[in-house]
């Protein structure tokens, strides 16, 4: 009897999600990211774990010549749908990976890794330090995540990793690197809130590294 791999399980597990939840289309980048972002000139940039393709579209928009990657080809199919209605199907790309096995050859000006997580088996160190190559000198890595569950969640079972951990992960070149940021912030949660109707908070990785040298 064959037992399916944990990554063709992963891959079996986000695209049944996004085949019966799409989701909104909101045609805008993160909050977070689009701060980060907007103070940069424009080049290249790699979105991993793209998603529906909200912050790639965008990315594109504003200049930039985009790569999306992600597990998901119908997530990937909505996004390559996005970019072409907003007209941006030139300065975009889609690409599948499962991430372990395979990464986009290459390095851009911009890599960012936006909540990409996952509840089932993710290769997270392996993704970070690949991200970290993919980045060309003078360009920034940016790795948003989830660092908490909702405040008002009580006893989550969520084990969130630190962002010092992802410094320690990318860690044998730091010296190659400048850390503009690495902290956890706490912002109020505007995008859900709890089952009795109250604002929470929830904390992010942010962790911004530009590369120096090779
Ligand atoms: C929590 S969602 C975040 C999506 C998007 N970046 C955002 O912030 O809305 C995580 C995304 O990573 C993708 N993903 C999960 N595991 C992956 C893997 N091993 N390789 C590539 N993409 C993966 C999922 O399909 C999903 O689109």
């Amino acid at each position: 009897m064959n037992h399916p791999s944990p990554l063709s399980t992963a891959r079996a597990s986000w695209e049944q999600r996004y085949q019966h939840n799409p989701r909104p289309w909101t045609g805008q980048a993160n909050a977070i990211l689009a701060r980060w972002v907007q103070p940069l000139t424009p080049g290249s940039a790699l979105d991993l774990g793209c998603s529906e393709g909200n912050s790639a579209v965008w990315m594109a928009q504003q200049g930039r010549q985009v790569t999306g990657v992600d597990i998901s080809a119908t997530a990937l199919d909505r996004a390559a749908q996005h970019a072409a209605d907003a007209g941006v199907s030139t300065r975009t790309r889609f690409e599948q990976h499962d991430l372990e096995q395979s990464f986009p050859a290459g390095q851009v000006d911009l890599v960012y890794a936006l909540y990409l997580q996952s509840p089932v088996a993710f290769p997270r160190d392996i993704v970070l330090r690949q991200a970290a190559d993919a980045v060309a000198i003078g360009g920034l890595l940016l790795v948003i995540e989830h660092a908490s569950a909702p405040s008002w969640v009580k006893d989550s079972e969520v084990q969130s990793p630190s962002a010092q951990k992802a410094l320690d992960t990318i860690g044998q070149d730091l010296d190659q690197w400048e850390t503009v940021f690495a902290g956890t912030p706490e912002r109020q949660v505007t995008e859900t809130s709890s089952p009795d109707g109250q604002v929470g908070t929830i904390k992010d990785n942010i962790i911004a590294l530009r590369r120096l040298k090779s």
